[in-house]
């Protein structure tokens, strides 16, 4: 994971860079550190933890150096302390890296055969000493690059600073998103169009392989090979407004609450609101002739591809193979001829996603992606693009994004169920018709968020949670659980409501929360028997249900959420919410940092 960026300006560069950082936060916040060159040295300012604490640093300092490197950092190599934080230097190079090399083991033995001393325990700090060494045999800068480039293995974005060379910048791409910006007279590196949106709307992404050579006059870009290349400057969208809190708390509460909105918008782009009718175009593909569908993702945008699979299996009677995408990458998996592919994923970026894609795409397969950033190398790379319409998400558990691309993945079901054959005109008119009421809905369960929280200082007292879930809900209760422990640090786990007696069970005791997601489906009576198996075993219920179901079951000692009534597999959409306002607020209680939890990054973007 990791951010990187590098600018080449007219004056001083420290507070731009830290700027750039700010946007790259959510690559990772373990540490963070600059480099620039001030009167022809190399000055270095680095503090671990998130990124205020460089400001701190740098708010005591003077720095005027025009040319200048950053970094936040997301450990893989090395824990997150200051010695370890980016950028690294030797000699007169400093470097900083999103990525892993993965030989990093044999070229450090290399070099401290040869005396050198390493100070940090990272990957990083080996590319920096095989760059000094080139350049103390005499080497120029770019040859040097060139040389160590071809002696890495793995997956890397670079950016390098030279002392004595204060209008020259490298960075080199090899798996993670690299772009270069282009100023009037200044110029810049980035992790990705965010990060340099305050300076430059003018972005080159440089290819796989690709490494740049950036002066003030402009750049120069060598492909893998090594041959001068032309790469196409494109004009990005990507604001440069920085999100913010507005009246929340965190920026989970924000996102939680902007869901009507965003799905209201994303269903815009495919419902036709007066017809009920579904509305897709552009595609590159005819559903009708697809065998099988192929789908891969990771974390929560995983689990929307495993609600997917129950959509696109009864509406469209098309068979779905879903997978983690670190899984899938590497089993070699048979690909049907003419199979649809399509991942799921909010950045774009995430490295498995992006394996994944590459590996179906060198199998023949059409490639469609369910994305939220459209200028990420996902969106990029697939034959089709399925845009969700979040907006910029910031809390790294991702919230609106999920039920945005549920929302995105039902319309795609219902268009393949149309095309062939099996999604007649008044079922889905029936379905498009709920889907419409979804924003209002889910506005209605927003009202109920403060007995929600009521729920949530008992579940923040719970060593461990249970969710449960059948059928087109099972994903939501895996989702659930996903949410709770990567925000609250509670463990969780989800289960099909049916799996329970198969071990699970042995877990439920008074002490144990289980939280049973049943709205009043054709699959309501079989939870349920579930539910009262657990019941029977002293475990405290959370019963997620519509009137109907709750009221079956007044009376009961149970904590109830009620959720409005929909179409059965619109379902998912609704129930996700109370399972998003669990997670947050237990977090609360339990005083953790909500948007920014310990170990995680909000893009993924090594494997
Ligand atoms: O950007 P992506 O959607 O590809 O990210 C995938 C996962 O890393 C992400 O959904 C992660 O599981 C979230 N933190 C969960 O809330």
């Amino acid at each position: 994971m990791c951010g990187i960026v590098g600018i080449l300006g007219k004056g001083p560069v420290a507070w731009p860079l830290v700027e750039a950082l700010r946007r790259l936060e959510y690559r990772g916040y373990d540490s963070a550190g600059i480099a620039t060159i001030e009167k022809g040295r190399i000055e270095r300012v680095r503090a671990p933890g998130k990124l205020m604490h460089l400001s701190q640093k740098l708010t005591g300092l003077d720095l005027q150096g025009t040319a200048g490197i950053g970094h936040t950092r997301w450990a893989t190599h090395g824990v997150p302390n200051e010695t370890n934080a980016h950028p690294h230097i030797a000699g007169h190079v400093a470097i900083v890296h999103n990525g892993i090399i993965e030989n990093y083991r044999d070229l450090k033995a290399e070099l401290m055969a040869e005396g050198v001393v390493f100070e940090t325990q990272t990957d990083t700090e080996a590319v920096a000493h095989l760059l000094s060494r080139e350049l103390k045999a005499g080497a120029k800068p770019v040859d040097a690059v060139r040389h160590v480039l071809a002696r890495l293995e793995g997956a890397f974005a670079l950016a390098i600073l030279f002392e004595g060379d204060g209008d020259m910048l490298i960075g080199a791409r090899r798996g993670p998103p690299l772009a270069v910006g282009h100023g009037d007279g200044e110029m810049y590196l980035g992790s990705d169009a965010i990060a340099l949106a305050p300076f430059t709307n003018k972005l080159t992404y440089l290819e796989d392989g690709d490494w740049a050579v950036l002066t003030r006059g402009g750049v120069t870009i060598y492909d893998a090979s090594g041959a001068k290349v032309s790469r196409d400057i494109s004009h990005t969208q990507a604001s440069s407004m920085l999100v913010d809190k507005g009246n929340y708390r965190h920026f989970m509460a924000k996102e939680i609450a902007e869901q009507p909105e965003v799905i209201g918008h994303t269903l815009g782009d495919y419902v036709d609101f007066t017809q009920r009718k579904v509305r897709l175009e552009g595609l590159a593909f005819d559903w009708k002739q697809l065998d099988r569908l192929t789908i891969t993702a990771c974390g929560t945008a995983y689990l929307a591809g495993l609600a997917a699979k129950y959509w696109f299996e009864k509406l469209a009677r098309l068979p779905v193979e879903v997978d983690v995408a670190s899984e899938f990458r590497y089993r070699e998996a048979p690909l049907p001829k003419n199979g649809l592919a399509i991942v799921i994923s909010q950045s774009g970026e995430t490295a498995d996603t992006l394996a994944a894609l590459r590996y179906c795409k060198s199998q023949g397969q059409h490639t469609a992606a369910v994305v939220n950033v459209p200028e990420s190398t996902i969106a990029r790379e697939s034959d089709v693009v399925f845009r969700t319409f979040a907006g910029p998400e910031i809390g790294v558990a991702s919230t609106k994004a999920f039920t945005c691309q549920l929302t995105v993945l039902i319309c795609l079901a219902a268009a393949a169920g149309k095309a062939r054959g099996f999604l007649n005109a008044k079922d889905e008119e029936e379905l498009i018709s709920a889907l419409i009421e979804t924003p209002r809905h889910i506005h209605e369960i927003l009202r109920g968020e403060a007995h929600i929280k009521e729920i949530a200082r008992k579940l923040s007292a719970a060593r461990d949670v249970l969710y449960l879930g059948r059928g087109i809900n099972f994903p939501v209760a895996l989702e659930g659980a996903l949410k709770l422990k990567e925000i609250s640090y509670i463990h969780a786990e989800g289960y099909a409501a049916g799996e329970l007696k198969h071990g699970p069970i042995a877990l439920v005791d008074e002490n144990m929360p289980v939280v049973v997601i049943a709205p009043r489906d054709a699959l309501y009576d079989k939870t349920l028997s579930n539910m009262e198996e657990v019941a029977a075993r002293g475990g405290q219920i959370v019963l997620m249900t519509d009137a109907s179901g709750a009221q079956a079951n007044e009376g009961r000692n149970f904590d109830v959420i009620t959720v409005p009534k929909s179409h059965p597999l619109v379902s998912p959409l609704l129930y996700a919410i109370p399972i998003q306002l669990l997670a947050y607020h237990a977090a609360v209680f339990m005083g953790t940092d909500v948007d920014q939890p310990r170990n995680l990054a909000k893009s993924v973007t090594v494997e």
